[in-house]
């Protein structure tokens, strides 16, 4: 019987812990071996591989983070570790791989697929800033969004009853998506994304003229990629006079009860990925579009820009021009 390993690389999301449930029922129903590395490409490093059953996935689907663990392996970077993860692979006789994680650690998966030939490795795209290139969706964003939605409805009510401005940190690291979504999907009146220019002056010119005519508060969503935040609250006090305060939203966007959605995509990430790898004798990443599911070669995924689509970007633009 052929076996077939999973792990969780870089940050994690909430719906991880649902693919590994179907990882282990689909395998075994499919005659495979299932197997889990503990704590990502560190537990390859490491040895930590071991064969897992039923009984380790029962009731973890409702939870966040994931029951293996993850990490940023800055060992895996390395040769010299990757051959002796490849050796670890290959004492258990693992044949095949699937790696759930970023770009990131796509490229580390395309390094050790050349280095280990025989073993083939299948990627689910999984982070919560949807800034994969090739895929429309990643696992854990939708987790994320429905979270800083109640974040920011919760905030409205006190910068209402208080007539505030509060300026709220969103995450995404190079991607303004979760940001530009969260603004359009609250009702914010301030959207700031790396991907487009914003002009203060007319913010300033637009909040002055609302404020006459009845506008109490302001929600103001900015990524974290700006590294602004602080400064746009202290504008909005000095420029527009309004009392203000940041919210940095941090870790929370990544924890949480998975949504139905992300337990659904996972449980077609998970499908899709081991149906492939059964058909295919070449390391790839599952990706989901308009098509639907759709395997990739890892270097058109890994290797390439991620950008938001243009119909989103349009409305962002109007952020940009202020209105
Ligand atoms: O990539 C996911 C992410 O949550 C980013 O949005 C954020 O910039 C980063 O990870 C935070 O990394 P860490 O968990 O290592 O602090």
């Amino acid at each position: 019987m052929k076996k077939i390993a999973i792990l969780c690389s870089g940050g994690d999301v909430s719906s991880m812990n649902a693919v590994l449930k179907r990882f282990v029922d689909y395998s075994i129903a499919k005659g495979l071996i299932p197997y889990f590395v503990n704590n990502g490409y560190d537990g390859l490093i490491d040895n930590n591989i071991y064969k897992a059953g039923y009984s380790d996935v029962a009731g973890i689907i409702s939870s966040g983070g994931t029951k293996i663990r993850s990490s940023r392996s800055k060992r895996f970077k390395d040769i010299g570790y990757r051959k002796q993860a490849i050796s670890n692979l290959k004492d258990h006789c693992i044949d095949y791989v699937v790696v759930l994680g970023g770009d990131g650690s796509f490229r580390g998966m395309q390094e050790i697929s050349n280095e280990s030939e025989s073993i083939v490795f299948g990627g689910i795209p999984s982070t919560i800033d949807n800034d994969i290139a090739g895929t429309n969706y990643c696992l854990g964003v939708d987790t994320a969004l429905n979270g800083i939605k109640y974040a920011i409805d919760s905030i409205r009510d006190t910068a209402s009853s208080l007539g505030r401005a509060f300026v709220v940190e969103i995450m995404g690291r190079e991607s303004g998506y979760l940001t530009l979504v969260s603004a359009l999907t609250s009702g914010a009146e301030m959207c700031l994304i790396p991907e487009i220019p914003h002009n203060l002056d007319a913010y300033k010119k637009r909040f002055k003229k609302e404020i006459k005519q009845g506008r109490e508060y302001f929600i103001a969503i900015v990524s974290e990629a700006l590294n602004n935040t602080q400064e746009v609250a202290n504008w909005l006090e000095k420029e527009v006079n309004i009392e203000s305060r940041v919210i940095i939203l941090g870790h929370v966007q990544r924890g949480g009860n998975p949504t139905v959605y992300d337990r659904l995509m996972a449980f077609h990430f998970a499908t899709h990925t081991i149906d492939t790898i059964l058909k295919e004798h070449k390391s790839f990443v599952t990706c989901y579009n308009s098509r639907g599911f759709e395997h990739k070669k890892i270097e058109d995924v890994a290797f390439k820009k991620s950008t938001i689509k243009d119909e989103l970007l349009k409305l962002a633009m109007e952020y940009g021009d202020s209105k």
